[in-house]
């Protein structure tokens, strides 16, 4: 089996401030990669900059800046976001990099070879908020302004010389290939979305501009940029070293396993993007996520409406882990789903600290006081003890399974509730009774506890990962142990071993 997988984020334009919508987007791609990982996969996880383009050319401007000086100080920002959000890439591409020119120089050379480029002339409309071409029907009159009506931004008329790709040649061949690759699009709602857009027939596609600079000169003809979502969609080979098709990563990790994007991107990730690859012999990604928009209060975030939340603010305030968790369990991923901070705080409070963190705090405190901190030694295990393990074990292929249809959502769902049954088991077992009838009994109990600990922290690494190697090393175990093989080997824990409590995991939030 191909143990080797690939995954990507998308790469943000370095322009604002990162918003919740990339902190949504960034999380979910490392979850699902630290999942992988501690599956046992080699994962190669990538995200980055996105820099051309007439966008940020003109935010540069705007700024007084040069283009590239501004991506500099921009791209940065995004830089520490990944590390803000504990993100686990291996790599950060910046699309002005000289290892992408050569990709997209390929690309375009590969394109021209087989017919698929042609030199013409663009009129009609494009919208640089979106970097997006739109046709008349797509266009509605808001007022003095015409907008997109998919994304509501604002559109200009462009007329200029461009070379186009044969678009309208891929419809036939785009359907074939979402027919043979039932999964290539996901969810299902935004593959039926993809697929009854094709039908329709696909125009050719305008992929040069001659009005602006910024951006990838055509090879051969300098006078024209190549279009930014060419250039952008390619980085997902540049950072393989495209290319070099006999390099050990591209060889080892393409086609990626699975782009995670927002549902506003994906025509360009699910039509343009295995159209190019296709038509440049190149094999497509086996898999487009589009998630959903994280609303606010049920209302797009804006500052007019004054609901933005912003994710440093939040990290800031109630942690990294308290923010991941909450997204991911609060949206069902491919839904649009709303966060507010009153269900952040209720999530912290009911799901994490008074379930899961409860459960570690009471078990490794009890533990502590009543057997010199050290590992109970266990007796022979009853059907009780058991079955609670054997729900853990029993249920890992369904929640291995989970991830893999990118149902994060219920994952979570059911690894909070074996932590719910297990602060159950604690508390009708009642240890600190048996500890005055029955010592033995007493230590199997604790022992078991022990054990579902270890099982959940191990689950629930791939969202908080900072919060789970506390738990981990108080087990006196290391990180080489969160790995779901570990959550059936039973004899994980050494009794006798050291128990160390540690800090309060998650601090209850008092209401304002
Ligand atoms: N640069 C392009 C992607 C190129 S990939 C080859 C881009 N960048 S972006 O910075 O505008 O957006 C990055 C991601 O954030 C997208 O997946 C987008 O869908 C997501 N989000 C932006 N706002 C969002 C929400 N409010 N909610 C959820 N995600 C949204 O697009």
């Amino acid at each position: 089996m191909d143990k080797n997988y690939y995954i990507t984020t998308p790469i943000y334009y370095p322009s604002g401030k990162p918003h919740m919508g990339h902190a949504y987007s960034s999380i979910v791609a490392d979850v699902i990669a630290r999942f992988k990982k501690i599956n046992g996969y080699q994962v190669y996880f990538l995200t980055g900059t996105d820099e051309h383009g007439l966008k940020i050319q003109r935010e540069a401007e705007k700024n007084n800046k040069d283009p590239k000086e501004f991506c500099d100080e921009l791209s940065i920002t995004f830089k520490n976001l990944t590390k803000t959000l504990n993100l686990s890439n291996n790599d950060f591409i910046r699309t002005t990099e000289k290892r992408h020119f050569a990709s997209v120089n390929e690309v375009w050379s590969r394109l021209v070879k087989s017919g698929d480029i042609y030199l013409d002339k663009y009129s009609g409309w494009y919208s640089v908020s979106d970097e997006a071409y739109y046709d008349e029907d797509e266009i509605i009159q808001d007022g003095a302004i015409k907008k997109a009506k998919s994304s509501g931004s604002k559109v200009e008329w462009v007329e200029e010389e461009s070379f186009f790709f044969k678009l309208s040649a891929w419809s036939d061949k785009l359907l074939k290939f979402y027919d043979k690759n039932p999964k290539f699009i996901l969810p299902i709602s935004r593959k039926n979305e993809v697929i009854n857009f094709v039908k329709k027939g696909l125009k050719d596609l305008s992929v040069s501009r001659t009005s602006f600079k910024w951006g990838i000169p055509v090879p051969k003809n300098n006078k024209h940029v190549i279009y930014v979502w060419l250039d952008a969609l390619t980085n997902y080979i540049s950072a393989l070293n495209f290319p070099k098709t006999n390099d050990k990563l591209y060889k080892s990790f393409w086609p990626a396993d699975l782009h995670i994007i927002g549902k506003d991107i994906l025509r360009f990730h699910a039509i343009y993007w295995p159209a190019f690859l296709l038509a440049a012999k190149i094999e497509p990604p086996k898999r487009v996520f589009g998630h959903g928009w994280i609303l606010s209060d049920d209302k797009k975030m804006s500052k007019s409406l004054g609901n933005i939340l912003d994710p440093l603010e939040i990290i800031k305030n109630y942690g990294v882990d308290q923010l991941r968790y909450y997204l991911i369990k609060e949206v069902s991923l491919g839904n649009d789903g709303s966060i507010s901070l009153l269900n952040l705080k209720n999530c912290i409070n009911n799901d994490l600290a008074n379930n899961y963190g409860n459960l570690c705090q009471r078990v490794l405190s009890f533990i502590e006081k009543n057997c010199e901190s050290k590992i109970p030694q266990p007796d022979k295990f009853e059907k009780i003890d058991m079955d609670l393990s054997e729900d853990i074990t029993k249920k890992l292929p369904k929640l291995i399974e989970m991830i893999d249809n990118q149902d994060l959502n219920t994952y979570i769902k059911e690894v909070i509730n074996f932590s719910f049954k297990s602060n159950k088991y604690f508390n009708d077992l009642e240890p600190w009774k048996l500890k005055k009838t029955n010592i033995k009994r007493m230590n199997t109990v604790l022992y078991c506890i022990l054990n579902q600990i270890k099982s959940i922290s191990i689950l629930l690494f791939p969202i908080m990962p900072n919060s789970v190697e506390k738990t981990i090393s108080s087990l006196s175990l290391t990180k080489k142990n969160i790995f779901l093989d570990e959550i059936n080997n039973q004899n994980l824990l050494k009794p006798g071993n050291i128990i160390k409590k540690g800090e309060i995991l998650f601090k209850k939030i008092e209401s304002d």
